[in-house]
C-alpha cells in the first residue's frame, strides 16, 4: 500500500494537543495504515503551551496567530482542541481557509453555534471535517456496538450510555475555563462529556424524541490561582431520560464518586444484551437466552481495535490507544480508505447531540419532558 504523508498543525496544545502529538509519535504501531502523519506547527496563545512541543523535532512552526497555520501550506490537517468559546470562530475560519480538521467537542459553544458551524461546511463540502470522540474506539465498545447494530438483541428495550468520572469530586480544586458556563457553555458537563455518550446510539440510528433531564450544580464556588473563592457555574452532572420509543438514558457526571473515568454503555433487547464499561476494559458481558435458560457470559477482549497494530492481542487497550485509533480513523476517511470501517463523529452527529442538550437545558427549566428540536 502506497503510504501518504499528512502535514499536521494543532491549535491548542493544551491537553488534548498534547495527546495527539503522543499519538502521531507512536504511529509505527500500525501494522498497515494509508497515512502517515507527521506534525508540523502548533499554535498556542500560552508561552508554556508552546515550549512544550520542543520535544518533538518535527514541528517547524510555533506560534501565537492560527492564522499562521491556516496559511501554511505544509498544514494539510488540523487539530483543533480550544475551550468551547473558541470553537465557532475557529472552525468557520479553518473552513473558509479550506483546511480539513479534526474538531473538538462539544462543536461549537451551543446548539445554534454548532448549527452555523454545520451550514458552513454544506456550504463548502471539499472540507472534511470530523468531531472527536475517542471512547466508542475500545474494542468492548465495538463488540458492544457490533452487538446492538447486528440485530442480535432482538426488540432493545432499554439503552443506557455513561460517562462517568470524579476530576470534580475535590472541592478545593481550582476553578479553570471548563467550570465557567461563558468559556464552557450553559449546557456544562453535557458539552465535555455528551458527544462520548450520544455518539454510539446516534450511530446506530437511535433517534430520542423527548427528554426530561436533572442537571445539577454541585459545587457552586472554587477557589481561584490566590485561592479567593470565585463562581463555579456550570452543570456538574446530567441525568437525562430520553424517550427513544424505549427508555434511553445518558448521564454526564463530572461528581461520580466511585468513577475515575468511565465509560459505559449497557443495550438489553428480548433476545439478548450487551455491556461494556471502561473500569474492565478487557471485558465485555453479553446475554442471551440459551436452552430456555438466561445466560451472562463473560467475553475477554484484547487489544486490536478497528486498525490492527503491532500490540499484543491479548494486552489491554487505555485512553491513549483510543485517541490512536481515532486518528486513524479520521485519516484513512479523509483518504478515501475507511473501507467500511467505524469512522469518527460526524458533523451532523455533533448537531444532534446539541438538539438533545438543548432540550434538556429547557426540561430543567420546565419540570417536564422536552421535545428535541
Ligand atoms: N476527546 C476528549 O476526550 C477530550 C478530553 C478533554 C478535552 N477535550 C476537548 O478538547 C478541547 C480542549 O480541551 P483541553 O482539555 O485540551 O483544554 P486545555 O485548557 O488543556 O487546552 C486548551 C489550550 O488552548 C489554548 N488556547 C486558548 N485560546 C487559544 C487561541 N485563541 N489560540 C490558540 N490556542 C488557544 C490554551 O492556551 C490551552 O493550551 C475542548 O473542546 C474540550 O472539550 C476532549
Amino acid at each position: 500500500m502506497t503510504t501518504r504523508r499528512v502535514g499536521v498543525g494543532i491549535v491548542g496544545g493544551g491537553l488534548m494537543g498534547r495527546e495527539l502529538a503522543a499519538a502521531i509519535g507512536r504511529w509505527a504501531a500500525f501494522e498497515d495504515h494509508p497515512v502517515r502523519p507527521e506534525l508540523v506547527a502548533v499554535c498556542d496563545t500560552s508561552p508554556a503551551a508552546l515550549a512544550w512541543f520542543d520535544r518533538v523535532e518535527t514541528v517547524r512552526l510555533r506560534t501565537s496567530e492560527y492564522a499562521e497555520l491556516l496559511a501554511d501550506d505544509r498544514v494539510v490537517v488540523l487539530y483543533i482542541a480550544v475551550p468551547h468559546h473558541l470553537h465557532e470562530s475557529l472552525y468557520l475560519d479553518a473552513v473558509a481557509a479550506g483546511k480539513d480538521f479534526l474538531a473538538e467537542k462539544p462543536f461549537g459553544i451551543d446548539r445554534d453555534a454548532a448549527a452555523r458551524i454545520v451550514e458552513a461546511l454544506d456550504a463548502s463540502p471539499d472540507v472534511f471535517v470530523r468531531c472527536s470522540s475517542e471512547m466508542p474506539f475500545f474494542p468492548g465498545a465495538q463488540l458492544a456496538f457490533e452487538a446492538i447494530r447486528s440485530g442480535a438483541l432482538g426488540q432493545v428495550i432499554a439503552v443506557d450510555s455513561d460517562f462517568l468520572h470524579s476530576s470534580d469530586l475535590d472541592r478545593r480544586k481550582p476553578i479553570n475555563w471548563k467550570r465557567q458556563a461563558r468559556y464552557c457553555g450553559e449546557i456544562g458537563v453535557m458539552g465535555d462529556l455528551g458527544m462520548h455518550v450520544v455518539h454510539l446510539p446516534l450511530r446506530l440510528g437511535i433517534r430520542p424524541r423527548t427528554v426530561f433531564a436533572e442537571l445539577q450544580d454541585i459545587v457552586t464556588e472554587r477557589p481561584n490561582d490566590e485561592g479567593e473563592l470565585v463562581p463555579c457555574d456550570t452543570i456538574d452532572n446530567a441525568t437525562l431520560h430520553c424517550d427513544a420509543g424505549f427508555p434511553l438514558t445518558l448521564r454526564t457526571h463530572r461528581i461520580a464518586p466511585g468513577h475515575l473515568n468511565t465509560w459505559r454503555i449497557t443495550a438489553l433487547g428480548m433476545e439478548g444484551g450487551v455491556a461494556f464499561s471502561t473500569a474492565q476494559p478487557k471485558t465485555v458481558h453479553r446475554f442471551e437466552v440459551r436452552d430456555g435458560r438466561q445466560v451472562w457470559e463473560r467475553l475477554e477482549v484484547g487489544s486490536q481495535s478497528v486498525f490492527p497494530t503491532i500490540t499484543g492481542g491479548i494486552f489491554e487497550f487505555g485512553f491513549a490507544d483510543a485517541v490512536l485509533q481515532m486518528w486513524a480513523a479520521f485519516l484513512a476517511e479523509r483518504a478515501g480508505a475507511l473501507d467500511g470501517r467505524f469512522g469518527c463523529a460526524t458533523p451532523q452527529e455533533a448537531l444532534a447531540g446539541h438538539r438533545i442538550f438543548e432540550a434538556a437545558l429547557r426540561s430543567d427549566e420546565s419540570g417536564r419532558a422536552e421535545p428535541v428540536g
